[in-house]
This record gives C-alpha cells, structure tokens and sequence, in this order.
C-alpha cells in the first residue's frame, strides 16, 4: 500500500491522502481583498483534481499586512461569503481546506501604508524601512489574527495555518536577523517568540479545540546569525504547548540570500524539526514525482506531502500519482473513462 493514498487525521482533520496543496498567493483578489472567481475555479480544480488538504494562499489579516493589492484579506466580516464559497465547493470532493493567515510586516506594499515591523530594518533597498511596532500595535495585530481565525471558523475551514514562515510579520520577529528589539519581543528565543505565543494563544481562544493548528515555518535563514533548523525546533518546543498540531517545513526569505535549491531541499529539515519537537511535519520543495514522495514518508522525514508549482501545471496530480503508484482512488464520475 502507497503510504501517499493512506489516509491520516490529525485531531478531527480526515484526511484521504497525504498530498497538500501548498499555499500559493495568487495576487488575484479586487483591492479590497475579495475572492474572485479565479479562485474558486483554481481551488475547486485541485478539488476535483483528488488533494487531501488544500491550503489557501496567504490570507491577510490586515490591509497593511498584505504583500500587494491582489492578496486576499481576511480583516472584516464581508470576506466570508467568498471564502466560504471555495470551502463549501472544495468539500463536495472530498477535500479538506485550510486557510494560511499572515501579516506581511515589513514586505508590505500596498500604497499608502507605512510598512510595520519588530526593528526598522528594511528587507532590501528595494523595500521601504518599516516602522517599529509599539506594544500596544503588537497587540493589535494579534487582536487581528484572533478576529480572523474566528471568521475562518465561520467560512467552514477544516484547519488554520499560520504562516510564520518566509520573512513575513512572524518570521521577522522569530529571527535575530531582523529582530533587534531590547524589549520582551527581541532578544532571547523566549521572547522572539513572544508575538507568535501570542498569536497561538488568540487564535486558540476561538479556534474549535478539536480542530488542528498549523505553523508554517522558515527552518533556516540561510544566512549568518540566523536560525537553523535546530534554533527553530527550538522555537517551536516553545509554543508548542498552544497547541500546535502539524508544522508546515519551508525555508528561507527573511533576508535576500541565495539559496542552493534542488528535488527535496528542505526534506532534511522537515526530518530534524520533526526529530527535536516530535510534532508531525508536512515536507516537500520541489518534489515532483510519486517515487519521490513515497520515499520521504516511507522513511519518516516526513507525515505529509506539500506539492507547489507541480499542482500549478497539472491541477490532477493526485490521480496521475495513483495511476504511477498503480493505487486505486476514487476518480470523479465524469474522469473514470481516463483511469486505465
Ligand atoms: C506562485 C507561488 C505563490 C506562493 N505563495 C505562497 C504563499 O502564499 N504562502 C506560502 O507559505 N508559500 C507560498 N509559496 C511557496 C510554496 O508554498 C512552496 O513552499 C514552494 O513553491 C516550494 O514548493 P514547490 O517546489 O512544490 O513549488 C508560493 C510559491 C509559488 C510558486
């Protein structure tokens, strides 16, 4: 049996196989952040296309927390009809969905806002140095994340991830790269991981406790002075007490460095993230063929697949895996005639 078709659940997240969408901004929202119809065609496709769990781009909490106009915004109300729409068309097929939330922090853009951050450092010289969040901003934005994991809750999402990950708000806190705060935010491990603590405890106030949190992280900064894979385990085991249920393992991007990129690149971190938190992790980068996912989870680097820019070109990659992996899956009705 093909561990990628076996079944998993995580706290009430049934999932039919291991294969994750991962989130990919589609920069394709109306400059109020609101769901287009691309997007319910893009997601449903993949749906459709047999993805066991489906995360949604990163979702803003806030205007200012976008990268750009086109990102899709989870900050009032209103956005829920839409999101709902996608969650409710998604689940017919038997997927489940997530919804990533993020703050983009210092790698904002959006016009007319002045960019936020732990320390004003700029990501590059092509990004405006971003303003030094007080404590009482802090707590705002953690006031947002709660108020969006309530919303996500109501547009009928299976699982929240939080996006701590590839140099945005929570990464900039996380890493000594780009936190130089003297206060209890910057400094140690403990209190660079104060405003994701906080987030995670916000979130868990009104996140259903029988359903699963996910974090998405950066395990390395790929650049002197930074985390490694082992400083961010450590970070985790920090937390994880909030109830963290997966970690989504990516790398890189809170500073411009160059990263050696190859099949599997970050599997190794998935492995050591997963071996020093003892926490589930969902691993990939460019992974592209069923023998290779097979073989990450046969060998428990990792619990689950995240596939990207494979499920960009064939929004059916789960059937074609079944197919090469030779495992019976349920093929929508209107496909079967193309499962031999
Ligand atoms: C078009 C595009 C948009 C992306 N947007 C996001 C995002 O919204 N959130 C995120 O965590 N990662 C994002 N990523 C990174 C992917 O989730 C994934 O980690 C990366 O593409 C590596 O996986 P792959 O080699 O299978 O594509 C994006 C990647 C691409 C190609």
């Amino acid at each position: 049996m093909s561990k990628l078709f076996t079944p998993i659940k995580i706290k009430n997240l049934d999932l039919k196989n291991r294969i994750v969408m991962a989130p990919m901004c589609q920069f394709s929202a109306d400059e109020k952040g609101f769901v287009q119809n691309w997007h319910f065609i893009h997601y449903s496709s993949r749906a459709i296309g047999g993805v066991g769990l489906i995360l949604l781009e990163a979702t803003a909490v806030d205007p200012n927390g976008r990268i750009m106009v086109g990102d899709l915004g989870i900050w009032d109300d209103q956005h829920i009809a839409g999101l709902k729409s996608i969650v409710d068309e998604c689940k017919k097929y038997g997927a489940k969905i997530g919804i990533q939330l993020f703050h983009a922090g210092r790698k904002c853009t959006a016009p007319e806002k002045e960019s936020v951050a732990p320390s004003p450092i700029a990501f590059s010289e092509k990004y405006a140095v971003p303003h030094e969040l007080t404590k009482e901003e802090i707590k705002e934005i953690v006031v947002a994340f709660r108020l969006a994991a309530k919303r996500s809750l109501g547009a009928g999402f299976d699982t929240i991830e939080i996006h701590g990950a590839h140099g945005y708000l929570i990464h900039q806190f996380l890493s000594p790269l780009s936190n130089l705060r003297k206060d209890e935010y910057g400094g140690s491990a403990e209190n660079r991981v104060r405003f994701l603590r906080e987030i995670l405890e916000a979130v868990r106030e009104v996140w259903d406790k029988r359903k699963a949190l996910l974090l998405r992280v950066s395990a390395e900064d790929y650049a002197e002075g930074g985390n490694t894979s082992e400083d961010t385990a450590y970070l985790i085991n920090l937390v994880k007490e909030y109830e963290i249920d997966l970690v989504n393992v990516s790398s890189g991007a809170i500073v411009p460095a160059e990263i050696n990129v190859y099949p599997g690149y970050q599997i190794t971190f998935s492995e050591i993230i997963r071996d020093l938190t003892g926490l589930p992790t969902i691993a990939g980068g460019l992974i592209t063929s069923p023998l290779m996912a097979e073989e990450i989870l046969c060998n428990q680097r990792g619990d689950l697949i995240f596939i990207g820019r494979d499920l960009l070109r064939n929004p059916y990659w789960p059937l074609y895996a079944a197919k090469a992996l030779d495992v019976e899956m349920e093929w929508p009705n209107q496909y079967r005639g193309a499962r031999l």
